[in-house]
């Protein structure tokens, strides 16, 4: 559903094969991280939680290492997949005024 999100967006052909590849491996970063909060079906606490939050940059960590710097894209989908526009997100709680569709002309190709 992403890649066909970003393709309406006019992504390339090329950038979107990337943006595929860091979607299908997002959360590989999880492997990482024990299966009883992995599989804990209540609410985690707190210091489950850090650990959870963990997972997308040891993802970024281990896809960066297994492709090197061939896309940042890749990485990326992996180490941002849980920030969020407003900074509540993880593991950086960065925070932007994306918009969808604004940055179309900048990815055309
Ligand atoms: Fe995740």
């Amino acid at each position: 559903m992403a890649v066909l999100l970003a393709k309406n967006l006019g992504w390339s052909k090329e950038r979107l094969r990337a943006f595929g590849i860091g979607c299908l491996l997002h959360d590989l970063g999880k492997i990482f991280i024990d299966s009883d909060i992995l599989n804990k079906p209540a609410k985690l606490d707190a210091s489950k939680f850090d650990r959870m939050k963990a997972h997308p940059l040891l993802g970024y960590e281990l896809v960066k290492s297994m492709l090197g710097s061939s896309s940042n894209l890749i990485h990326h989908v992996a180490y941002q997949h849980h920030e969020r526009q407003d900074g509540s997100g993880y593991p950086r709680g960065i925070s932007g005024k994306n918009i969808l569709g604004q940055n179309k002309a900048k990815y055309d190709s």
